[in-house]
């Protein structure tokens, strides 16, 4: 069976430096599993998410080895449009995903650089704010919402493409206790509906929604044994 997400002794080092961030990274990751992945500041989280998404090495060139699946296929040999589709990622500070006048744009944003019919971009925007419990911002400014407002159109502009796996890079880490309920109610939403989870985080309060949990540590991934 094709998994959703698949590590295989992954390296890499950035452009520059002398030293390995990730150092033989292996992960599968199951349809429908929510995995979550601790580790201290440094130890390479991040890195590994860019590595998930094609980020690395599409947009981040450096050296890397080893290789990573998405449904089968190497990053390697997709482009960064056609991995948006299959896998989405939300970052730690909505700021820096949200840069549309309103909701709406914003969520459709996505939709419409797939040239979709204005009938299917529709229903993509009101089923993405949905899933997140937005549906009266539609017609608002991200700038007027409450930081895990934004988190959630963050989430939202990710769902409106329908990807099938998810990838949050501590994105409850700069919200409020609201927000950060209202984030994990999303994951375990999504869980239900089958999309497969990858988060990253530090705090261990939030692992709560998560069926299995790893450990980055200096760039090689372990079992968590309850502490950082
Ligand atoms: N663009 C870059 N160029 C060179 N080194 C980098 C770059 N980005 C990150 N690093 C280094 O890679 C290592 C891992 O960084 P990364 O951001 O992946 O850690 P992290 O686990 O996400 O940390 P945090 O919890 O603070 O977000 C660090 O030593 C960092 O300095
Ligand atoms: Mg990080």
């Amino acid at each position: 069976m094709t998994m959703p997400l698949e590590v295989r002794d992954l390296w890499y080092r950035y452009p520059g430096s002398g030293e390995d961030v990730l150092r033989g990274v292996n992960l599968t990751v199951e349809p429908g599993e929510v995995l979550a992945v601790v580790g201290l500041s440094g130890s390479g989280k991040s890195t590994l998410c860019y590595c998930l998404s094609g980020i690395v090495p599409h947009i981040y060139s450096g050296n890397m080895r080893g290789e990573v699946l998405i449904k089968g296929t190497p990053t390697t040999s997709m482009k960064i449009p056609q991995i948006a589709t299959r896998l989405g990622i939300v970052f730690q500070e909505p700021d820096t995903q949200l840069f549309s006048p309103t909701v709406e744009d914003e969520v459709a944003f996505g939709p419409e650089n797939l040239c979709l019919s204005r009938e299917e971009i529709g229903e993509r925007l009101k089923t993405a704010l949905k899933l997140v419990g937005m549906e009266d911002f539609r017609l608002g400014s991200p700038n007027q919402l409450s930081g895990g407002q934004k988190q959630l159109i963050a989430l939202a502009s990710v769902l409106s493409l329908d990807p099938e796996i998810l990838i949050f890079d501590e994105a409850m880490s700069q919200i409020d206790a609201q927000g950060k309920t209202a984030i994990k109610e999303a994951i375990s939403g999504l869980k239900d509906r089958g999309k497969t989870i990858v988060m990253i985080e530090h705090d261990l309060d939030n692992l709560d929604v998560a069926d299995r949990v790893l450990l980055l540590r200096e760039g090689v991934l372990q079992p968590f044994e309850g502490r950082l």
